[in-house]
């Protein structure tokens, strides 16, 4: 039974997925994203870097929707665990800052270091990237994608083959936020 047993249900049936948020402007519909993975049988438990918990997103809406409190910061030595160990994970939506960072192994983050961690664990991860083309260029991005590729991180475009959204989100497509555990399902 998890350490974080008690909140009531059959949770510690379920597989638990890591939701790892980063600081891009889409963050804010990671509830979304929750719901969605509940709905599929998941037990979600959110971390979000430190700047994506500088507004970025609603931490007491994915309280509230996870049952669960948002980790950012690493636990005091002693503390329980307060998630179990991931069954998969999905970093979404993911930044040019972390994703260069965890390809390079730097795990100054609590996110990071999970990301980092999950390889070893042998975990399935997703990854949904919300890069500006501008920076999509750079030559250490394009690296840090080609070295998570070869340990077995599964990436996916959030805006492919999406239609254009409503004229008050200025008309863009929308983020593909399924899609993420779409991937985790692939064989
Ligand atoms: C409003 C706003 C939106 C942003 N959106 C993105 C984004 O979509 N993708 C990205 O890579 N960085 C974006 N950034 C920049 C990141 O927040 C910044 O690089 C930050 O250091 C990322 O930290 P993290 O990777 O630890 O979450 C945005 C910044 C702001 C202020």
């Amino acid at each position: 039974m998890s350490e974080q047993a008690g909140s009531g249900g059959d949770e510690a049936a379920r597989p638990f997925l890591y939701v790892v948020v980063c600081a891009a402007g889409v963050a804010e519909g990671v509830g979304g994203l929750i719901d969605a993975a509940r709905g599929r049988g998941w037990e979600v438990g959110v971390i979000a870097t430190p700047v994506a918990m500088g507004g970025f997103f609603d931490a007491a809406d994915a309280e509230a929707r996870t049952g669960r409190p948002v980790r950012s910061a690493w636990r005091t030595p002693g503390d329980p665990r307060p998630f179990p160990a991931p069954d998969a994970v999905v970093v979404a939506p993911a930044t040019f800052n972390t994703i260069n960072k965890w390809a390079a192994g730097l795990a100054d983050t609590l996110a990071v270091a999970t990301l980092c961690e999950a390889y070893g664990l042998g975990v399935p991860v997703a990854v949904l990237p919300c890069v500006a083309d501008a920076l999509a260029a750079h030559p250490a991005y394009r690296e840090s994608l080609a070295r998570l590729r070869g340990m077995g991180v599964r990436f996916g475009d959030p805006y492919a083959g999406n239609s254009g959204g409503a004229e008050e989100d200025g008309g863009r497509p929308g983020f593909g936020w399924e899609r993420a555990l779409d991937l985790l399902e692939r064989r």
